[in-house]
């Protein structure tokens, strides 16, 4: 969607604000010991407590609240009795519809102590997502940010993720704009437009540039069984830089 009244930016500030929210409880509960579907239900109290509607389970009829995906899944991971280790990697992702609008909001965090390449994948993940959010201006193509994922990602011998994209988001948890790729697609002539919601989300892994289904209909795992991070904010794009719209 593009944002046109203070009315629609008003409402997916505040479903933004509920999914990061919830992000942030479910990350202050990651440790040793803890289910993978007790941190979705964790995810999930904050959804219900605000009124708000898991926006994958609305629009896909994902089982479960909140996605969680363990070490060298990369995405769509469904939350259930997987206990969570020191040294693993977990991404949590949340996203959310309050009143018809729709937010996204996703982050991997190590359940420490962790390998200092598995933090150096975070950390570049997360510049590339930074990065993209410095840069971002209406009438900039949509490939300059698939340029600055896959410098990053060079930069610490890591892979882009080639088939997980940013997406517009807002009436809908994936709309157009479709499929913004993390790396650099010239044919893509696409120009960022003020007003416009995206939702922004990096994806690197060790070493696998695609991902595949699991046997469950669901998770996304990295093909050679290798880790991988994602990091992911909702934002409007505007002239001074963007609005991000998922933080608590
Ligand atoms: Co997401
Ligand atoms: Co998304």
């Amino acid at each position: 969607m593009s944002i046109s009244t203070p009315e629609e930016l008003e409402a997916l500030l505040k479903i933004g604000r509920i999914v990061a929210t919830a992000l942030k409880e479910m990350a202050g509960r990651v440790a040793p010991g803890i289910t993978t579907g007790e941190l979705d239900r964790v995810g999930q109290d904050v959804l219900e407590n605000h009124g708000a509607r898991s926006a994958p389970q609305l629009c896909v009829s994902f089982p479960r609240a909140t996605c969680i995906s363990v070490n060298d899944e990369a995405a769509h991971g469904i939350p259930g009795d997987r206990t969570l280790h020191a040294g693993d990697l977990v991404n949590l992702d949340v996203s959310a519809e309050l009143n018809g609008f729709f937010a996204d909001t996703g982050a991997s965090f190590p359940v420490p102590p962790i390998s200092d390449q598995a933090e150096r994948l975070c950390r570049q993940t997360r510049r590339a997502l930074d990065r993209c959010l410095d840069s971002i201006r209406p009438g900039h193509l949509f490939n300059q940010t698939g340029l600055i994922v896959e410098e990053e990602a060079r930069e610490g011998d890591f892979q882009v993720i080639r088939n997980l994209c940013s997406h517009g988001v807002g009436r809908w948890l994936h709309e157009e704009p479709r499929q913004i790729a993390n790396y650099y697609d010239r044919r893509d002539r696409r120009r960022f437009k003020e007003g416009m919601v995206i939702a922004l989300e990096t994806f690197m892994s060790l070493g696998s540039d695609w991902v595949a289904e699991a046997e469950d209909g669901w998770t996304l795992k990295t093909q050679d069984g290798g880790l991988a991070a994602q990091y992911e904010h909702t934002i409007v794009v505007r002239p001074e830089g963007p609005l991000i719209v998922t933080q608590a």
